[in-house]
């Protein structure tokens, strides 16, 4: 690619037989400065120097035209008979001739040379622009930023005006996720169009394979419209295919009359490729974090109906049979103390029992919870811990109860922890919304050394936040203390 492809190629020709003619006049200058010194055959070498960047920059059917002009111009000027182009000295002709065979030769083998270089630069820069989209792809960048990166690479490498990534919807539409352009030009990323007139997308979902449109001359709808308006002339289409079905595609246009190398669409296949596991495997993230989300909600759900389960049923029945054993406490008479001291005994094994049925029944899912939110469930769990505990609580409005319990759960979770590992003396619990986010932190001042790997607990806690979307973090060193840390974002729960 000499030349950026936006000029027309009549233009680029007539550009060419310009440069030329300057050249063959400048060397024809220095060959008039070097006539009376040097026998001028010798300085008919000079004219390689009009002839070789000629065929560098425009190859070699012009190349052959400057040689031709060299050899005319010279005979004309430098040979006898003077002022014409007629030649009679064999020795000059034979001069001329190997001038110009030598010419043509080493102009053709320079385009080659240029050819070859153009093409390794071009192989070079699309497996440069490959690598980058990959690196991205292995980091899980977001899809969005992945496809703004992607239609830049493929706008620039194929030298395109214009570039374009659609989605396809299932109600027929198709939405463009991404959008570059050479120069500034209002792109509709966001928007949906519909796929009624001529386009690349509607070619492609059409066929499913690589589509040419050659011109957007005359043709309706939406997309051809904004073509014409923005001065397109030709569009490549390749479709985005993830896991067999037809999710999108990449279209690179121009507004020059050249149309793109054959190779092109060759080109943007294989970023299609990279595109389409960009979308597999956020797709796999996607599922993964709401098959979590599921797992989490029903676990939630069968333990809040075996607290109510316990509550209305076990703990009721309790309840009142130790209401009828007071009754029947009043009722016995005074002299039958050994009686009298068994139903005592009977009354506070029943009371134990309640207790303990109440102590499971909040452990398996606390009521306080559903009635006063997350702060007094908080308040609740440090009363009830055997190591004191300092709290920072953020005075937070109602979260949605996913949210409520698992940072309940997490809490508990880690001061039970706290008991059974750290031989800490003062555990602190603090809250806090930041920008969207629960904070919510544990520490403790014991020996440190927790691990997510050596238990199940840190790791279900981890599991129960990350399907919210939130994270986890731990900081155990040993003799130090832990410090174990959520974040939830409040939106997507
Ligand atoms: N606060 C802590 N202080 C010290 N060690 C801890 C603490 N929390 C957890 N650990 C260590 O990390 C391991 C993993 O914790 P966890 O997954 O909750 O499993 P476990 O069922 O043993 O409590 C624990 O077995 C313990 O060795
Ligand atoms: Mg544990």
């Amino acid at each position: 690619m000499a030349l950026r492809r936006t000029r027309s190629p009549g233009i680029r020709r007539l550009m060419g037989l310009l440069a030329a003619g300057l050249l063959v006049a400048a060397v024809t200058g220095v060959v008039k400065l070097g006539e009376p010194h040097v026998p001028t055959l010798n300085l008919l070498v000079l004219y390689l120097l009009a002839v070789l960047p000629i065929a560098v920059f425009w190859g070699t059917p012009l190349a052959v035209v400057t040689a031709v002009l060299s050899v005319w111009t010279y005979a004309y000027l430098f040979v006898a008979p003077l002022h014409s182009v007629l030649v009679a000295d064999a020795e000059n002709a034979i001069g001329l001739g190997v001038f110009l065979v030598t010419a043509v030769v080493v102009g053709e083998l320079a385009s080659r040379l240029r050819r070859a270089a153009l093409v390794a630069k071009r192989l070079s820069d699309e497996q440069s622009a490959l690598r980058r989209v990959a690196t991205q792809v292995a980091r899980g960048v977001p899809p969005a930023v992945l496809f703004t990166a992607v239609t830049e690479e493929v706008g620039r490498l194929c030298d395109a005006d214009l570039a374009r990534m659609e989605r396809y919807e299932p109600d027929g539409m198709v939405t463009g996720v991404a959008a570059w352009s050479r120069v500034p030009a209002h792109l509709a990323v966001g928007e949906r169009f519909e796929l009624d007139g001529l386009s690349v997308a509607r070619d492609v979902r059409d066929s499913g394979g690589l589509v040419r449109l050659e011109s957007f001359a005359g043709a309706s709808g939406a997309i051809a419209r904004e073509a014409q308006a923005l001065g397109i002339r030709s569009s490549i289409g390749c479709p985005i295919k993830v896991g067999g079905r037809l999710w999108g595609v990449i279209a690179a246009s121009t507004t020059s009359d050249t149309p793109f190398p054959a190779n092109t669409e060759a080109q943007i296949a294989g970023f299609t490729e990279l595109v389409a596991t960009a979308i597999e495997n956020a797709e796999a993230r996607a599922e993964l974090m709401a098959s979590r989300a599921r797992v989490v909600v029903t676990a939630d759900r069968t333990r809040r109906q075996i607290e109510r389960n316990l509550h209305d049923g076990a703990q009721q029945r309790l309840v009142s049979l130790a209401m009828r054993l007071q009754t029947t406490q009043a009722k016995v008479p005074s002299e039958l103390v050994e009686l009298s001291s068994e139903l005592d005994q009977l009354a506070g094994g029943l009371t134990d029992a309640l207790d303990e049925l109440r102590e499971t029944a909040r452990g398996i899912h606390p009521a306080i919870l559903a009635e006063g939110g997350l702060s007094p469930a908080l308040k609740a769990l440090a009363r009830r811990s055997a190591i004191p505990v300092q709290l920072a609580l953020r005075a937070e409005p109602r979260l949605s109860e996913r949210l409520e319990v698992s940072a309940y759960y997490f809490v508990s979770e880690a001061l039970t922890n706290a008991a059974k590992h750290s031989h800490a003396s003062l555990l602190t619990v603090s809250t806090n919304i930041v920008g969207g986010v629960l904070h919510v932190q544990i520490h403790d001042d014991g020996q440190g050394g927790a691990d997510f790997t050596r238990g199940t607990g840190l790791l279900g806690l981890r599991d129960r936040v990350e399907a919210l979307g939130g994270r986890v973090t731990l900081d155990s060193p040993r003799g130090l203390g832990t410090t174990l840390m959520a974040e939830f974002p409040l939106t997507d729960s």
